[in-house]
């Protein structure tokens, strides 16, 4: 995509609009869809936890999970366009923003999820009147029957990873973070699956440094699963590209088992260019942080409960670190099974 915005500047953000298109003067939208796509997604709040950490609550969303940012934007940009019938394949979270927002738009949208998902996930896709598909096998392997079907039926592919307009919507993350805090926390976490906030967080993080508005980038912290940690073996081997044939147990942390992520070049580049740091969620942890979370009134899915889980183990192997924002990215009764 071919987008430069200008230059952010906190008196171009439209404090009138309640949602992330406050921050449409930084975004490629086409004329006005966005006004009648829109489930007031965004502004979430930042809450602190203990002395060290910040939540940013991302799951106080239309359909519970940050990726609401990105369908936003997408869902928007196919109105715009013309598109009448999209297809995606997903985990389940991007699958029930893609719905939901096509929901609204009134766009045919069909969804591909892979077995294991969780009956909520699924549920919630239905309810949005997509048709759904549940893939026998990985994750990796339902993305490959969804693209099998848009190659063959030259159907509109409405993916997360692959669209470039959905980054344009979790790059709003950091637009967020800064509007709140008229700064950028020294520690970032963040989830990486496929790393749609994470490419979105970088470009919103490389937008303000370019400004003027930040003079450096915070240290990214990024999570991965202990079973499923493509990234974390790219790197050790200082390799360019990061792919596993299958995780090697399924894990509880389902939003990030991803095996081969498809844009893992551009975010090994990113990962070498900010001296990025990985850790792995230990998964006889994700439990306990989950109810750590829990019996303080955060009631996150264990993908999110992975989050503070590796921010914990990240502060046994780097020593105490505080200033931390970590995402709870999405809602608990939706892992619940
Ligand atoms: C709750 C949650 N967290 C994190 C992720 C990871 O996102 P990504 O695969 O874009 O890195 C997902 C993806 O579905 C998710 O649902």
């Amino acid at each position: 995509m071919d987008y430069q915005p200008p230059k952010f500047d906190l008196s171009l953000v439209d404090r009138e609009t309640w949602s992330i298109f406050r921050y449409r003067a930084f975004m490629p939208l086409e004329g006005e869809y966005w006004r009648e796509i829109s489930l007031g997604e965004g502004m979430t709040p930042i809450v602190p936890f203990g002395e060290d950490v910040l939540l940013k609550m991302d799951f106080f969303m239309p359909t519970l999970s940050f990726k609401d940012r990105g369908a936003a934007v997408l869902i928007s940009h196919c109105k715009a366009i013309g598109v009448e019938s999209v297809v995606q394949d997903s985990s389940g979270n991007a699958g029930n923003s893609v719905a939901a927002y096509c929901g609204n738009a009134g766009i045919d949208c069909e969804i591909f999820v892979p077995e294991g998902t969780s009956p909520k996930k699924i549920d919630m896709i239905k309810a949005h009147k997509s048709r759904i598909n549940v893939v026998p096998g990985s994750r990796d392997h339902c993305a490959d029957v969804c693209r099998n079907k848009v190659v063959k039926e030259g159907k509109y592919y409405a993916n997360h990873v692959y669209n470039p307009f959905f980054y344009q919507g979790t790059k709003t993350y950091i637009y967020e973070i800064y509007e709140q805090l008229r700064r950028i926390p020294a520690n970032i976490v963040l989830p990486l699956g496929n790393g749609t906030l994470v490419i979105g967080a970088i470009k919103g993080l490389e937008e303000l440094l370019s400004s003027g508005v930040i003079e450096k980038m915070p240290q990214i912290i990024l999570v991965q699963s202990e079973y499923c940690d493509p990234f974390i073996q790219a790197v050790q081997t200082k390799a360019n590209k990061a792919a596993m044939k299958t995780p090697l147990k399924p894990t509880m942390a389902e939003g990030i088992a991803i095996g081969a992520p498809m844009r893992s070049e551009e975010i090994l580049e990113y990962i070498y260019k900010y001296a990025i740091h990985l850790i792995a969620a230990p998964e006889d942890r994700i439990l306990e942080a989950r109810m750590a979370l829990a019996a303080r009134g955060i009631y996150c899915e264990h993908t999110t409960a992975a989050n503070y889980a590796a921010y914990l183990k990240y502060c046994e192997v780097y020593g105490k670190t505080s200033d931390c924002l970590i995402p709870m990215c999405g809602a608990g009764l939706k892992s619940d099974h």
